[in-house]
């Protein structure tokens, strides 16, 4: 299979229990490579933005307000099968549906507050990629 990228958030609760390191330590044992990253504290538009295809849930407004809560790290993932793989590090939305190990199990509080963001399709991660990123900044062996 080739290589292929996707998009991650470590989320603002993460972030405040100072994991990040602990979640890139996950990324790289299961063979994703970091090939972009930037902190950053999300504006209510680029929230908003972000999760526009969830514009009409319920939990719109309580996932954009957490998404600006504080900062957030982002990043770009390089690997073989690199969308699935992220999925299965990350485990279920809600915690206690994730598997024991996974990043969810582990990290997330809540479904509405659960750690991590990964793109769920080729298609979405490479639309939520470009939504941070310009080409000149992704410097994996994919370009
Ligand atoms: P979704 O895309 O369904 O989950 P995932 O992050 O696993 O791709 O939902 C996006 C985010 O919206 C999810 O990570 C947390 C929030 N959310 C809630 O707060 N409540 C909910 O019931 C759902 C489904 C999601
Ligand atoms: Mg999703």
């Amino acid at each position: 299979m080739a290589l292929e990228r996707t998009f991650s958030i470590i989320k603002p609760d993460a972030v405040a229990k100072n994991v990040i390191g602990a979640i890139y330590n996950r990324f790289e044992s299961a063979g994703l490579r970091i090939v972009a990253a930037k902190m950053l504290h999300l504006s209510r538009e680029q929230a908003e933005g972000f999760y526009g295809e969830h514009k009409e849930r319920p939990f719109f407004n309580a996932l954009v307000s957490f998404m600006t809560s504080g900062p957030v790290m982002i990043q770009v993932l390089e690997g073989e099968d690199a969308v699935r793989k992220n999925r299965e590090i990350m485990g279920a939305t809600n915690p206690k549906d994730a598997l024991a190990g996974t990043l969810r199990a582990d990290y997330a509080a809540s479904i509405d507050e659960n750690a991590v963001h990964g793109s769920d399709a080729a298609a979405s991660a490479a639309r939520e990629i470009a939504f941070f990123f310009t080409e000149a900044e992704l410097c994996g062996r994919t370009r």
